[in-house]
């Protein structure tokens, strides 16, 4: 049955690309299937140790986001990578599943580690199986993110598929895999993990940088210009958008006139997943108009669905306690998925169990 699972880090300066390309997007989800969102802390170290209290705060901080964006512990599981040991031990075996070819290829690998490879840590090396393990340990069939994190994905299907075939007639044998449902005759009839379905759809997969249109919105990003965080204020939000990068034209009446018009497209683009309504249908509104009518509405849009978010972010973090007990019964539940998962793959692995 299908089954979701996403996650943010823990790093700081949680931002609108963030919870436009992802958080929004898993609330409806909620409804429709079982979900399973996590706090990515294991993930957050790859980069380099936070300061103490940092990696607690930024937990914290994504938990609340998490709630007050419309997360509903009572629908959904949430809770925090390290609280669950399945992970870093999921991550593991599939250091020996995946092949260094195929990690050498993502480009976020290459991006983040910069000019000096030799200096990167290997946990930044093998994020994306850490990455497969945090999927895969609940089996799950759907995974809802940004366009960046498209190749992980890739991964973590390439990832699965191997798994299954090297292991085919084990998983068979044991009688604990699932039919294949794209059966052919080079695969196997019985797979233990699924082939996971991205979800990656909408106006917002990809928001860019306020201040350059060809780059993406950041954490890391050094301007603080350059993104709309969920904790700014009202006065931060529209001062952002007032010095935003523009081009000089109007904005088009049609999707088309926006090619080659970056800055242009970011925001009609963010107008749009504000909104709920497609950039066509925003172009219909404010195409002919000047960006000095537009960035007034955004911003007005902006801060009317962001501040209540920030207001019980803010409510949230000020006393912890009812986001730790929260992060505590998510941790239990998702423990009680991932444990028997991890039995059944040292089983298929062939581990001796003397326990
Ligand atoms: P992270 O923490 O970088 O980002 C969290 C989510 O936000 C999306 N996102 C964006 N979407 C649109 N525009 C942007 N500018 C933008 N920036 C970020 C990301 O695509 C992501 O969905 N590796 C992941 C976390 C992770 C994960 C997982 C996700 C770890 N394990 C398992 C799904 C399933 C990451 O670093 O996301």
């Amino acid at each position: 049955q299908p089954r979701v699972f996403s996650g943010v880090q823990p790093t700081g300066n949680l931002h609108l690309g963030n919870y436009l390309g992802a958080v929004s997007r898993w609330v409806p989800l909620q409804d429709q299937m079982e979900t399973i969102f996590c706090v990515v802390d294991l993930h957050a170290i790859t980069a380099g140790f936070p300061a103490p209290g940092e990696l607690k705060a930024a937990t914290r901080e994504v938990t609340a986001a998490y709630i007050a964006a419309g997360i509903d512990p009572k629908k959904s599981i949430i809770f925090n990578q390290s609280q669950v040991r399945e992970h870093a031990e999921l991550a593991w075996l599939f250091n020996c599943v995946a092949r260094m070819g195929w990690l050498s290829r993502m480009t976020q690998f290459k991006e983040k580690a910069g000019k000096n490879k030799e200096n990167a840590s290997v946990g930044l090396f093998a994020y994306p199986n850490l990455m497969a393990a945090d999927i895969l340990a609940y089996r799950a069939t759907h995974v809802p993110v940004g366009d960046d994190q498209k190749q992980h994905l890739e991964l973590t299907r390439d990832i699965a598929q191997k798994f299954n075939n090297d292991f085919a007639n084990q998983i068979k044998e044991l009688g604990i895999g699932v039919p294949n449902p794209t059966p052919s005759p080079e695969l196997p009839e019985q797979i233990y993990f699924p082939v996971t379905e991205p979800m990656i759809a909408g106006p917002a997969t990809r928001i860019m940088s306020l201040r350059d249109g060809t780059k993406k919105m950041s954490k890391s990003d050094p301007s603080d210009l350059s993104r709309i965080n969920l904790k700014d204020d009202a006065d931060a939000i529209s001062k952002k958008i007032k010095k935003a990068k523009t081009d000089p034209e109007a904005l088009p009446s049609e999707v088309d006139g926006l090619k080659d018009r970056p800055e242009a497209d970011n925001l009609v683009g963010i107008y749009a997943a504000l909104s709920g309504k497609t950039k066509q249908e925003v172009l219909g509104e404010f195409g002919g108009q000047q960006f000095s009518a537009f960035k007034p509405a955004l911003s007005d849009l902006a801060v009317e669905k962001l501040a209540p978010m920030t207001g019980e972010m803010r409510r949230l973090t000020d006393d912890p306690t009812e986001i730790d007990a929260i992060l505590k019964i998510g941790a239990e539940k998702a423990s009680a998925i991932a444990e028997p998962v991890l039995k059944d793959v040292r089983k298929i692995i062939g581990f001796l169990d003397v326990r």
